[in-house]
């Protein structure tokens, strides 16, 4: 089938289930377009509770539908993509949460919303990068244990050396591959190729890579800092996907990514072809315990409440 025909199918589709489609910034261009709403992690919970619509289909990976699924218990949360996974959402566990818990017993647990629904039924609040430093700002409790991804984790405590100096930060030790594998030597050729070109990077990356960031946050934060600084180019050291909404949001400026060429392969096994067939079939509902329902649904409302 041609494209064009494939996305008039998919919108007709749209409109007969009730459907808003939510996509990430690291999905196929394509899936970016014929979304209603494309954002980071944050801003994907947020639009998923405000929707009206009886479905909502997730173009993202698993935890991304389970998280809007846990906020939304009464709407049809579907993934384009059953098998689409975050691989640092499977490095930590309920079991791993409570083996900290037993050796801390005031802990509170800061969970990444890049985590499965199980292991967010064992956290207090989660956290995504945009909004990471203004909640673990607010914690009162004396021992912190930030989880998954070792890597925000450095970030954050670089970030409020101040404001955690008298508490114990734990950090575990998960990662995300796709951010993890930047070498400062990459980025410090991509910077001789492009020296005017500033550096916006993810807090996943390599804590070793920092230094050579002249910015740091989310994926939407990048896309700001694109947008709004004065520069013309831009070394950007994230998931390539996000290059679709650089160009879209700042057409006359020059964006460079590194050699190493990043990608999810998770996010990318998605397609307009995938979307179709959930839409048409009911494809991939996204079910969840009853018990864990109840659990994970609360650290990710004290998320929204801490974040406002
Ligand atoms: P954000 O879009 O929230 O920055 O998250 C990045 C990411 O790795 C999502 O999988
Ligand atoms: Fe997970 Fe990394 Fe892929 Fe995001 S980019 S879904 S953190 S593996």
């Amino acid at each position: 089938m041609e494209k064009k025909e494939l996305i008039r199918e998919i919108e007709r589709l749209k409109l007969e289930k009730d459907a808003l489609i939510l996509a990430h910034y690291y999905v196929d261009g394509d899936l970016q377009e014929i979304a209603d709403f494309v954002g980071d992690s944050y801003a994907l919970a947020k639009k998923a509770v405000s929707s009206q619509k009886k479905r909502i289909v997730f173009c993202g990976v698993k935890f991304m539908g389970e998280s809007a699924k846990l906020l939304n218990p009464d709407k049809e949360v579907f993934l384009v993509d059953k098998d689409a996974l975050c691989p640092m959402a499977e490095m930590i566990t309920g079991k791993d949460i409570e083996a900290y818990r037993k050796k801390y017993p005031d802990l509170c647990v800061v969970t990444y919303i890049n985590s499965t629904a199980e292991t967010k039924a064992h956290s207090d609040v989660c956290i995504t990068s945009s909004n990471a430093l203004k909640i673990v700002k607010k914690i009162q409790a004396d021992n912190i244990l930030l989880c998954p991804d070792k890597n925000l984790g450095t970030y954050i405590k670089s970030q409020l050396e101040e404001d955690l100096k008298d508490k114990n930060v734990i950090i575990h030790d998960g990662y995300c591959h796709v951010h993890e594998d930047f070498t400062y030597e990459a980025i410090q050729e991509a910077k001789e190729k492009h020296p005017n070109a500033p550096v916006l990077a993810h807090p996943e990356i390599n804590p070793a890579c920092y230094d050579l960031a002249d910015y740091i946050g989310s994926t939407s934060g990048i896309l700001k800092e694109a947008r709004e600084r004065e520069e013309e180019e831009f070394i950007i050291c994230t998931e390539k996907g996000i290059l679709h909404q650089l160009q879209k949001d700042s057409p006359n400026k020059k964006f460079y990514f590194t050699d190493l060429e990043q990608l999810c392969h998770d996010m990318k096994k998605l397609n307009l072809e995938k979307l179709r067939d959930c839409l048409r079939d009911d494809l991939n509902e996204v079910f969840l315990d009853e018990d864990i329902m109840e659990k994970a649904s609360q650290p990710l409302k004290k998320m929204l409440e801490m974040a406002e």
